[in-house]
């Protein structure tokens, strides 16, 4: 090797070094692109789908009247559960759902802020006065699982705890025959 093809060695060296210095910066500025467009997009631009439900009238007619609330097997064979928070509690306060079957949280609150957690599951949503929350659920086997309120709401924020009894299938289409609304307590 002489002394030129020794030069001109490191000058493609340098050169490629600074080519994937340049790639690398590069794709550091798309993702941190990437990341403000898509929070931005998300903080701007609407839900793409807003239901909401009326505080003042909650209890007197529509979808959350108390006669409403509980455990629905649908037709086909999904189950929907609706329930209200209120100041300090959730409305059924024991939520009664069958283990392996898709599951319809619909849920909303009668005052203020509430925010409803189940334990052991990655279940955790606001529940905004005016506005309906609504979440996919699937258990997998029976068992309970308690569900507090996580957002401050009062005084009485410490004491708003709910739960969740997921029981077997087949019993739980033995209750739904007789019942219109299944909660823990029929
Ligand atoms: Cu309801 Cu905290």
């Amino acid at each position: 090797m002489t002394e030129t093809d020794h030069g001109a060695g490191e000058a493609v060296a340098a050169r490629i070094e600074r080519r994937w210095a340049i790639l690398s910066i590069g794709i550091v500025v798309v993702l941190v692109g990437m990341a403000t467009f898509i929070g931005i997009h998300q903080a701007t631009m609407p839900q793409g789908r807003v239901e909401i439900s009326d505080p003042k009238t909650l209890h007197l007619s529509g979808e959350f009247v108390e006669s409403n609330l509980g455990s629905a097997l649908e037709t086909d064979g999904s189950v929907t559960v609706r329930a209200i928070g209120q100041q300090y509690s959730f409305t059924p306060q024991c939520i009664l759902v069958p283990a392996e079957t898709p599951i319809t949280l619909r849920t909303t609150s009668a005052d203020v802020v509430h925010g409803l957690l189940i334990e052991g599951t990655n279940i955790n949503t606001m529940l905004v006065p005016g506005y309906v929350a609504e979440l996919p659920m699937r258990f997998k086997a029976p068992g309970e699982h308690v569900m507090p309120c996580q957002e401050f709401c009062g005084i009485g924020h410490q004491g708003m705890w709910g739960k969740v009894r997921v029981v077997d299938k087949a019993a739980f289409a033995k209750l739904a025959a007789a019942r219109r609304r299944l909660t823990c307590v029929d």
